[in-house]
């Protein structure tokens, strides 16, 4: 079992993970109409990865004979003024979901919940890398700045990640 507290808790941050879901859907709707395929498809990639992490609660609930249930999404941005705005919004993103998860973690530990402690350790690593990948690229887009060369070498380059199902094992 587990406390209705950590209950909502969860459910809440399944819809934090489905609203970043949301987020880079429409990044990549953006990109796309921007003829910037490659940083379409990694944000594509994203999208579906943040559905994986949403995934990895709602089967932890499940499991732990909780309930869950789903919220209304809220609608995303749709637009930024370039390349290098949008990944600045996904970097700031991913640290407020980092702020969430840890957030989580000392409810675990509040609760004296060590399953939920356990599932959000993996949360808490994952952040790192959520973090640092979107940082990378926004210290590479801050160095190409307006160059159009470099700008469809990294379009090129993104279009390369696969989207890895095994993301939220
Ligand atoms: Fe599920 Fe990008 O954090």
């Amino acid at each position: 079992m587990i406390s209705k507290k950590m209950e909502e808790a969860l459910n809440a941050q399944i819809n934090a993970e489905l609203f970043s879901a949301y987020v880079y859907l429409s990044m990549s709707a953006y990109f796309n109409s921007s003829d910037f395929k490659g940083f379409a498809n990694w944000m594509n990639a994203q999208a579906q990865e943040e559905v994986a992490h949403a995934m990895k609660i709602y089967n932890f609930l499940l499991d732990r004979s909780g309930q869950v249930v789903l919220a209304a999404i809220d609608g995303p941005p749709t637009e930024w003024e370039s390349p290098l705005a949008v990944f600045e919004a996904a970097y700031k993103h991913e640290q407020h979901v980092t702020s969430l998860i840890h957030n989580l973690v000392a409810l675990a530990i509040d609760e004296n919940d060590y399953a939920t402690k356990n599932l959000m350790d993996w949360f808490v690593d994952e952040q790192v890398e959520e973090e640092a990948s979107a940082s990378e690229i926004v210290e590479q887009l801050r160095l190409i700045g307006k160059d159009g060369p470099g700008l469809l070498m990294m379009d090129r380059e993104l279009a390369q990640r696969k989207f890895d199902p095994a993301a939220g094992e």
